[in-house]
């Protein structure tokens, strides 16, 4: 098909009123214009039809490029609490970790594989887990990564908004969020979970923030055990010790060590033709990059990627790219001093 017979599809399924149509013949528009190289297009259409599945009530799911599925809202009210619902194709390969975490991930999702198993032996589920430690060191990504190895939707809230939006209806609005959550297949993503700790800070009334940390806990002990609860917080000491406690898995999330840095090197290289010469030139990188987080390191090199690649100049695919060490000590020492300007760390 051309550009011009999806056009005309559009057209006829928008003027029809068929949405599912409609969304298909999109979608295979996007998938064409990914394919012929008009990249704008494809995101700018993606983007479209993103927004209109979070906002229209029809079902319906797909695919996108990254391997992430849209699906609609089923729940009236819930809609704008709710950040987005998605599927991952993240597997636990892909976060670098010390044994001991992957260990505890690995349990947490036998669990529910064996969810039937223990319910028939009337054993409990562990099906609540706090990610706490500092920003960009994989709290956000092993939550899809347990979505990814269970094929469940992550519902994910930015509680930070639902806290401080509308501080009276905090409590109204995380119920309607539970009972969406609990109404299906669902793992709820409660995202920046020290905002909670904040209520304090926000209200004139003390009650509230009592009242605020009360639902929680009452619907934490509501939930059916098949749902999954992750909350992620990079401020823990925020939050209060009757929260935490409710957890049944803790896992901390921390600055990479020099081995994981090797393995984070190895894991970006995996993407492509890339390569980083000379072992002693690599050790003395790792030493520079220390003290960043995963994010920031990763960031970093995938530029250096680039820069080296527009360095062969050519349009033409390289069969290899030998990554400038020094482009990327460069990037490294300016990621630092952004980070150290902003006050983060
Ligand atoms: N442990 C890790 N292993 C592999 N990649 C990682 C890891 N941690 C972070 N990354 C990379 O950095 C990106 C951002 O990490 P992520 O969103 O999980 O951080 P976070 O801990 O949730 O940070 P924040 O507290 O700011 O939300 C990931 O998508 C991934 O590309
Ligand atoms: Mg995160």
């Amino acid at each position: 098909m051309t550009q011009f017979d999806y056009i005309k599809d559009i057209a006829r399924f928008g003027l029809e009123n068929d949405q599912e149509k409609l969304k298909d013949s999109l979608q295979e528009m996007i998938e064409h214009a990914r394919k012929s190289k008009k990249t704008n297009l494809a995101i700018q259409l993606q983007s479209i039809l993103k927004e209109a599945i979070r906002h229209h009530s029809s079902g319906g799911s797909l695919k996108t490029s990254s391997g992430i599925r849209f699906e609609a809202p089923n729940s009236k009210g819930v809609d704008e609490l709710i950040l987005d619902q998605v599927t991952s194709d993240y597997r636990l390969s892909d976060l670098i970790c010390a044994p001991q975490i992957k260990e505890s991930l690995d349990h947490f999702i036998l669990e529910h594989r064996k969810k039937n198993l223990l319910q028939a032996l009337d054993l409990p589920i562990a099906h609540k887990i706090l990610f706490y430690g500092p920003s960009g060191c994989g709290k956000t990504l092993a939550s899809y990564v347990i979505a990814g190895e269970l094929e469940k939707i992550l519902l994910v809230v930015n509680l930070g908004a639902i806290v401080s939006s509308k501080l009276g209806e905090t409590s109204k609005n995380l119920a309607k969020i539970f009972k969406m959550a609990a109404s299906g297949d669902y793992i709820l993503f409660l995202d920046e979970f020290d905002s909670l700790g904040k209520v304090r800070d926000y209200s004139q009334d003390h009650g509230e923030m009592k009242r605020v940390v009360n639902t929680i806990l009452q619907l934490f002990d509501y939930l059916p055990q098949s749902t999954i609860v992750i909350a992620a917080t990079n401020q823990v000491g925020m939050l209060d010790d009757a929260l935490i406690r409710r957890f049944d898995t803790q896992i901390e999330f921390e600055l990479p060590t020099d081995h994981e840095i090797e393995e984070l090197i190895q894991l970006t290289l995996k993407r492509g033709v890339f390569t980083l010469d000379s072992k002693s030139g690599i050790k003395r990188l790792i030493q520079k990059a220390k003290g960043l987080s995963f994010y920031s390191i990763q960031k970093t090199l995938i530029a250096a990627m680039k820069r080296s690649l527009y360095k062969l100049e050519t349009d033409l695919v390289p069969a290899k790219v030998e990554i400038d060490k020094a482009i990327w000590e460069k990037l490294i020492e300016e990621e630092k001093t952004a980070i150290s300007n902003s006050g983060k760390v």
